[in-house]
């Protein structure tokens, strides 16, 4: 049976504007963050602490984490030890490390193979699971890779395999580029519910091939109840070529609804926090229910 409730993971402060070509200012991510909490959202993406050099648009990281009130769980993306240190230092308690199945995926986004990724992660996931902090784990290209294809299932079971062991709270597992199907979205969320009962499953889908929504239904089936989305469609990966967006959490929101599911997110305060992004980012918003809203 269906989940009854599902819990909505909003990453459009980092997924969705890391990859804006305008320099989104940092009042209006702040503006933005803060209609999203009104709007009842409780688990967010914030930021990332990461190269200023690779990824110029999550440089007020500091600023976001300084000036967001604490409501609920805040991720910030870490991607080594200085992203880490710096974190910390900046209040946060909530940290999402990130490696890509496909090792020149994440060679292109962290500069390391993914065994080298694991390597350095090990003792820093550790380390943070012991002080008590909620750790995420992120899979990029858990289904296809912009590089390599096709991804073997059994690469990214192996992976997650290893987060587990070293304690994580929760696997968020990605379709990069928006190029899995449903039937694979079943296959894989099936298998990772039942091999790993313990930890919090997640689900992440971009929505390229606007699969999204479906993909989620697949997973909801598996048992899926919690999802990454992105108020305004935002997002994308400037180290996966050919990936768009994430799924739109207002579209999820009403799907779920529709479905009786609960999210707890009022969507006409959704609605409003894309209002408050929407003239700031270079493309238009164009997802189903944004535009349905508008046109009345
Ligand atoms: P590197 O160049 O190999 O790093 O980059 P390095 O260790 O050689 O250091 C080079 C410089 O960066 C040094 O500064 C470091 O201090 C600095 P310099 O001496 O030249 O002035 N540095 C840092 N600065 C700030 N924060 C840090 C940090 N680390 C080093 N944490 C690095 C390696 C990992 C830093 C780089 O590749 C990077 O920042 N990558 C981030 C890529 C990224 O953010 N990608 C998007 C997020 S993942 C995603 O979107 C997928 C997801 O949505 C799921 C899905 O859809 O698949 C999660
Ligand atoms: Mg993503």
């Amino acid at each position: 049976s269906l989940p009854k409730k599902v819990t909505i993971i909003e990453v459009g402060p980092r997924d969705g504007l890391q990859n804006e070509k305008n320099e989104v200012p940092t009042e209006v991510k702040l503006d933005f963050i803060g209609k999203l909490q009104k709007a009842g959202v409780k688990e967010m993406e914030l930021t990332s602490f990461v190269s200023p050099k690779w990824v110029p648009q999550m440089k007020d990281a500091k600023d976001i984490v300084n000036s967001t009130p604490k409501v609920g769980r805040q991720f910030v993306l870490t991607p080594n030890e200085k992203g880490i240190e710096l974190a910390k230092q900046a209040g946060a308690k909530s940290f999402a490390v990130f490696v890509g199945v496909s090792n020149t995926f994440n060679k292109k986004n962290i500069n390391k193979t993914t065994e080298e990724s694991m390597i350095g992660l090990k003792p820093l996931v550790e380390l943070l699971v012991s002080e008590d902090h909620f750790v995420r784990a992120c899979i990029s290209t858990a289904f296809y890779c912009p590089y390599e294809g096709l991804i073997d299932p059994n690469k990214t079971i192996e992976l997650c395999r290893q987060f587990v062991s070293w304690g994580v709270n929760e696997l968020s597992v990605a379709d990069t580029i928006g190029m899995a199907n449903p039937k694979e979205s079943y296959v894989l969320f099936e298998r990772l519910k039942r091999e790993f009962p313990e930890t919090l499953i997640t689900a992440h889908f971009h929505d390229t091939r606007k699969m999204g929504l479906a993909n989620i239904f697949a997973a909801l089936q598996a048992g899926v109840d919690r999802y990454d989305s992105s108020a305004g469609g935002l997002g994308g990966c400037p180290f996966a070529p050919g990936a768009t967006g994430n799924v739109a959490t207002e579209d999820v929101v009403n799907m779920l609804h529709q479905m009786d599911i609960e999210t707890d997110i009022n969507l006409d305060l959704l609605i409003e926090a894309v209002d408050s992004v929407a003239p700031f980012v270079s493309r238009p918003i164009e997802t189903g229910m944004y535009k349905l809203v508008k046109s009345k």
